[in-house]
Formats: C-alpha cells, sequence, structure tokens
C-alpha cells in the first residue's frame, strides 16, 4: 500500500470510528490531508483535554513525546502544560501533520514544540529522557504494535510513563480497536505494568504503564488503583 494509501485507510477507520456516515467517510478516505485534520478537530471529539492533562500531572520542565499527534489537539494545551523549560515532541508518520502542528503552535505562540517525522515501527525519538509517551486513539492504527512499544521504551527515562487511550473492542461495534489486555502483555514483555487507570473516558482505557523501579508510582501506596 502507498502511503498516500495509508494514510487514507487512517482517515477512513477514524471516521468509521467516531461513526460517522459511510458515504463521507469513503470520500475522506480518498481526501487530502486538509479533509483529515478537520475530521480530527471536529469539536464534537470527545477529548476532554484538560482533565487529561491533569491526570498526567504534566509540569513544566517534563519531556513529553505525543505520539500519532495528528492535528495537535493535546500536542499544543500539553506544550503549554510543560512551558517554559519543558519539550514537546510531535511525532506523526505524516508530514503535512506535523506542519499543521507547526503552524498551530506558531499561531498559539507556543515555543516548546518539536516536530518529529517518526517511522512505522519507530518514533525515532532525538532524546532518550522521555517522562511521558502518550498515545491517544494511535496504537490500534500502528501495524506492529508491540514492536513500536518496544522501540518506544528505549526513550524513556528510568521511571517514564507510557499513556495508552484507546477502545476495547468489545466497546464497540468497529473491528479497529485495540484490547487494553493485549496492551498489558505487550507491556509486560518488556518490564513495564499498569500504574493508573483512570477514568475519565465512558468509551476508553486510560492507563499508564511504568517500570517498577525509580520514582515509579508502582512502589506508591495505591499504585494501580483506578482513579
Ligand atoms: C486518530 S489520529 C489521532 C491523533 C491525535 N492523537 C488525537 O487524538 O487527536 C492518529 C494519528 O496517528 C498517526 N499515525 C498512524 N500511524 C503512526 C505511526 N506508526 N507512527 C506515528 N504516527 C502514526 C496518523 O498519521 C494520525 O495523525
Amino acid at each position: 500500500m502507498t502511503f498516500r494509501g495509508k494514510r487514507g485507510l487512517q482517515g477512513l477507520l477514524i471516521l468509521l470510528g467516531s461513526g460517522a456516515a459511510g458515504a463521507f467517510a469513503w470520500q475522506l478516505a480518498q481526501s487530502p490531508a486538509e479533509k483529515y485534520i478537520a475530521a480530527m478537530d471536529n469539536p464534537h471529539r470527545v477529548l476532554k483535554v484538560d482533565e487529561v492533562i491533569a491526570k498526567l500531572e504534566l509540569k513544566p520542565g517534563m519531556i513529553v513525546a505525543d505520539i500519532g499527534s495528528g492535528s495537535g489537539s493535546f500536542a499544543i494545551p500539553m506544550a503549554k502544560a510543560i512551558a517554559p523549560d519543558g519539550v514537546l515532541y510531535a511525532v506523526d508518520i505524516d508530514q503535512a501533520m506535523l506542519d499543521h502542528v507547526a503552524a498551530r503552535a506558531k499561531e498559539a505562540g507556543v515555543t516548546n514544540i518539536r516536530a518529529v517525522l517518526g517511522e512505522y515501527d519507530d518514533p525515532k525519538l532525538p532524546v532518550k529522557n522521555v517522562d511521558v509517551a502518550f498515545f491517544h486513539r494511535v496504537l490500534h492504527m500502528i501495524e506492529h504494535r508491540q514492536a513500536y512499544l518496544n522501540a518506544t521504551a528505549r526513550y524513556l527515562a528510568p521511571d517514564g510513563r507510557v499513556v495508552v487511550i484507546d477502545k476495547n473492542r468489545e466497546d464497540s461495534p468497529d473491528w479497529m480497536w485495540l484490547n487494553q489486555s493485549d496492551v498489558d502483555t505487550w507491556m509486560a514483555a518488556i518490564g513495564f505494568y499498569p500504574a493508573q487507570h483512570f477514568a475519565v473516558f465512558d468509551d476508553r482505557y486510560f492507563v499508564t504503564y511504568q517500570r517498577p523501579y525509580g520514582k515509579s508510582v508502582l512502589l506508591k501506596k495505591g499504585a494501580s488503583k483506578k482513579n
């Protein structure tokens, strides 16, 4: 499949996942990046960005990678939360998405975002001290999820967190989603365990994974409870 074809398929998947009409989904599957971006910036998408940022306790100085950053719905506010000295790496495989995020950041006066053109199986981050690697509705789109998570872990600080927000297949009629139990298994294989579960979304799990050492929340009393 060509790159454009893959992006088209992803666009189709997004719209099918959001319950859009089939005819529109088909058109979007053939459309350029602007339409894909418009679908992500649809004001009816439930994102709860402020709640997510609050649960993750993002603070100035942190290093965050928003993987599959898309149109920047999380990247821009997360960058603000970690400013002035924190850095937000916006990672995507689509340069048009990264250009859009850069333009949005410029317009909003946000200067601590770095765009990273990732590879299909590797976010290709330029640093190895990432505090939070964040996946919002992205991991299910990645073909080799376990390989991608393995690659991501190599960029994390010792007590860094991998955050996955995605949807269990039984909670949706669509085939494309990804069960949390699969993510748990892949993460356990590389020594990461579910540290926190946040009940922010009705239709999505929101889990942070950490290694059980250093300043890991796993060592704190009450870890791994629903919050
Ligand atoms: C459904 S969108 C989600 C965007 C954003 N996280 C949000 O929730 O608004 C998925 C994004 O992941 C990107 N993507 C898909 N596969 C990827 C990969 N292997 N590496 C990095 N980004 C990827 C797509 O280009 C797209 O921008």
